[in-house]
């Protein structure tokens, strides 16, 4: 049976999403672990009541990136245990080249805009700042560069005149809810191929 590890960073309304996803069946796998860079994540807890295993590793001090110490290791977790895909559900810190390159199997990551547009942080608040019509959320593999890798899914959702940005982040995160377990039933299945950049799903 396939393994799959979620990093979080906090709430973990798609960390719940995907495990709710593998109870009911939509994909097999186990969840085997839940990683958070932050010991007081909601997430850890949401994760523990579900029965998920969970482990806190201290990324360093540095915000928005991993110390070495620490990337080695999560990777020696992750390794030992035989994880097939891990899922990045609002890890808020970029993973080293290094970690991709030894790791070799997929990684997932779910950003809350319609990548390329507004990548980093607050893509909703950008989003509603830039002015857009429409905007959503995207699930892609995870490369060196932050939101950068091929795209797997995404969905749109409609930006409102009298939207908050509350407003616009719940809607947006009803669909991330949708597509994060949907993206990785597709890629543990290997219902996709990679041509360049694009990833052409192949769900037959
Ligand atoms: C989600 O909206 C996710 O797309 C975003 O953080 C939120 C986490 O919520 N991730 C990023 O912005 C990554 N660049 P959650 O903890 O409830 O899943």
């Amino acid at each position: 049976m396939k393994k799959i590890a979620i990093f979080v960073s906090g709430r973990g309304s798609n960390m719940v999403s995907i495990i709710k996803a593998q109870k009911n069946g939509l994909f097999s796998a186990k969840i085997d672990v839940v990683i958070s860079d932050n010991k007081d994540a909601e997430a850890l807890k949401k994760a523990t009541r579900m029965g998920i295993e969970t482990k806190y590793i201290y990324p360093g001090d540095k915000k928005g990136t991993i110390s070495k110490s620490a990337s080695n290791l999560i990777l020696d977790t992750v390794l030992k245990r035989d994880i097939s895909l891990i899922a990045l559900a609002g890890f808020m810190r970029i993973i080293k080249r290094s970690f991709i390159k030894t790791f070799k199997r997929p990684i997932l990551n779910i950003h809350p805009s319609l990548l390329p547009s507004f990548p980093g942080l607050d893509a909703q608040r950008q989003a509603l700042d830039y002015g857009v019509k429409i905007t959503g959320c995207t699930v892609h593999f995870v490369d060196e560069y932050m939101d950068h890798g091929p795209i797997i899914l995404q969905a749109s959702v409609p930006v409102f005149n009298n939207d908050t940005l509350e407003s616009l982040k719940q809607r947006i995160l009803k669909m991330e809810h949708k597509i994060y377990p949907e993206a990785i039933r597709l890629v543990l299945e290997n219902k996709y191929r990679i041509e360049g950049r694009k990833v052409v799903v192949e769900d037959t």
